[in-house]
This record gives C-alpha cells, sequence and structure tokens, in this order.
C-alpha cells in the first residue's frame, strides 16, 4: 500500500471510524482518486487536508466510499425461496421472529421483509431492525419515496397494496414503515444484538476484504440464535461455511448449526 493512501486511511479513521483498510484496495482507491480528480486534487495527502474541513466535501467523500444501490425484492427468485421454504421452516419451531437487514441502504430491504411478513403473521409477532453506516442512506429510507426502477421485481399485488404513487415516485405506506426500525451501524466496528432468527446481509461484503469477511461470518454467526438462518447476496457464497458454524439451507441461505 503507497504512503499516501495509508496516511488517508489512518487520518479517515481517526477522523470519521470508518476503517477503509477492511475494504478492498484496488476498488476503494479508484473510486476514491476518480472522485478527487474530479475536484481537481492530484493526492490523497491534498484531498484530506480539504476533507477535514470541509463538511460538504466530508459528505461527498462518504457518499461515495457507501455505495447505496438497492431495489425491493432484489434477484425476487431468492426472495421466492425466502417465503416459501426458509420462512415457514423458521416458522415451524418460532411464533416471533427476529430479523435485522444488516447494511439495509434507503429500505428496499428491510421494507420487502416487512412485505413479506406481514403477509404471513401479524406485526407483533415480529421486529425488523435494519442498519446501515450511511446516516443519509437511512434518513431516505424513512422518508420512503422510491422510484418506479426500485419496484421493479415487487409483486404486483405488494405494489398495489402497499405503495401510493405521488408523482415520479412511490410512497411506502406507514404499516410497513412501522414495521421496521432503523439504526447507523457500522458492521465493522460496532456491536451486533444477538438471537436473530433471520440475518439478511446482502450486497456488502463485495465490498470487503477477506480479513473483514471473516470477522464478520463469524460475527454474524455469534448473532444468530439457534437454527438462525443468514440470507447473503446472489454474488456472496460463503464458501467454508463450516467454520463459522453455519450449514446451507438453500443457495445464498445459510442456517446455524452450533
Ligand atoms: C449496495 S448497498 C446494499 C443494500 C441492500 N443490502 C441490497 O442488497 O440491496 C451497500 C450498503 O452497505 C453499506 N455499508 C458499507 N460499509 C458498511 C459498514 N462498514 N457498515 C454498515 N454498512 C455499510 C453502504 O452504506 C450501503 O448502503
Amino acid at each position: 500500500m503507497s504512503k499516501d493512501y495509508y496516511d488517508f486511511i489512518e487520518a479517515v479513521d481517526r477522523k470519521t471510524g470508518i476503517n477503509l483498510s477492511l475494504y478492498k484496495e484496488a476498488q476503494m482507491k479508484r473510486r476514491l482518486t476518480s472522485l478527487y480528480e474530479k475536484k481537481g486534487y492530484t493526492s490523497f495527502t491534498e484531498f484530506y487536508s480539504s476533507l477535514h474541513q470541509n463538511e460538504n466535501l466530508l459528505k461527498e467523500f462518504l457518499d461515495r466510499i457507501t455505495i447505496n444501490v438497492s431495489e425491493f425484492y432484489r434477484n425476487v427468485k431468492r426472495w421466492e425461496v425466502l417465503e416459501q421454504k426458509i420462512l415457514p421452516d423458521l416458522l415451524k419451531e418460532k411464533h416471533k421472529i427476529k430479523i435485522w437487514s444488516a447494511a439495509c441502504s434507503t429500505g428496499e430491504e428491510p421494507y420487502s421483509l416487512a412485505m413479506m411478513m406481514l403477509n404471513l403473521l401479524p406485526a407483533s409477532s415480529f421486529t425488523i431492525i435494519a442498519t446501515d453506516l450511511d446516516a443519509s442512506a437511512i434518513e431516505k429510507a424513512q422518508i420512503g419515496l422510491y422510484s418506479e426502477r426500485s419496484l421493479a421485481e415487487i409483486p404486483k399485488n405488494m405494489k398495489r397494496r402497499h405503495f401510493i404513487h405521488q408523482g415520479a415516485y412511490y410512497k411506502i405506506s406507514d404499516d410497513i414503515k412501522s414495521c421496521v426500525t432503523f439504526k447507523q451501524q457500522n458492521l465493522l466496528k460496532d456491536r451486533f444484538e444477538s438471537q436473530f432468527d433471520l440475518i439478511v446481509c446482502r450486497n456488502v461484503m463485495i465490498y470487503f476484504t477477506e480479513d473483514a469477511k471473516d470477522l464478520l461470518y463469524h460475527k454474524f454467526s455469534g448473532a444468530l440464535g439457534k437454527n438462525g438462518i443468514l440470507f447473503v447476496g446472489s454474488t456472496e457464497q460463503i464458501f467454508n461455511a463450516s467454520k463459522y458454524g453455519l450449514v446451507s439451507a438453500d443457495t445464498f441461505f445459510y442456517r446455524k448449526t452450533i
């Protein structure tokens, strides 16, 4: 790692608590270099000295490192497996289900979970916690306005039931909103709650180094209750699941065995 980038990472960690050394280096460097070049800086050192004093630039930087792309029912076939196989199995054993959408971005994922759960159970029978590093993504989630594009994969009856069409946007209904509790959290640093029946962590592990992934799989496993399920993204298969006390329950779903 170049000295320039190493010093930048250290300074960012001190200022924001975000440890960029746990994110894949080449990818992160590329994203940040293109940002600072666009702004007219020529090195990470120069970039940091402005970042340090300029709130707006800091916001742009945070925006660049947190890639918020999301959609409702992302990879819809996996959500069908969740609804038709994984949840019915969980519900055979449990009457109250505790769910965590980790790295929830602007809310599409936890709200998809809320729609699915409300279709199966009364709201009093489940809790959904949704967390993300990015406070502005959480703010957007709490507002709950979405473009047509983010609704492309959602089942039609869910779209009809839970959204109000407002101009160019769709507003999520209050009954769905009230099922989700949002919190800011850094997965790489903060403590995890425990006894989850279902943890959904999708499309964020791809940005992390192998060491960070290893740490996180251990932490997720520790946060699951007995027979709890970890649902990962469609490029994020865990190759050595047994190391974390997990077994495959279906493609991209892992059950805790211990
Ligand atoms: C591509 S989005 C994934 C959203 C959703 N899970 C999905 O699959 O559609 C990645 C999210 O990870 C969040 N993120 C990145 N690093 C994080 C960290 N260290 N802790 C918590 N969230 C993080 C970003 O802020 C962003 O909202």
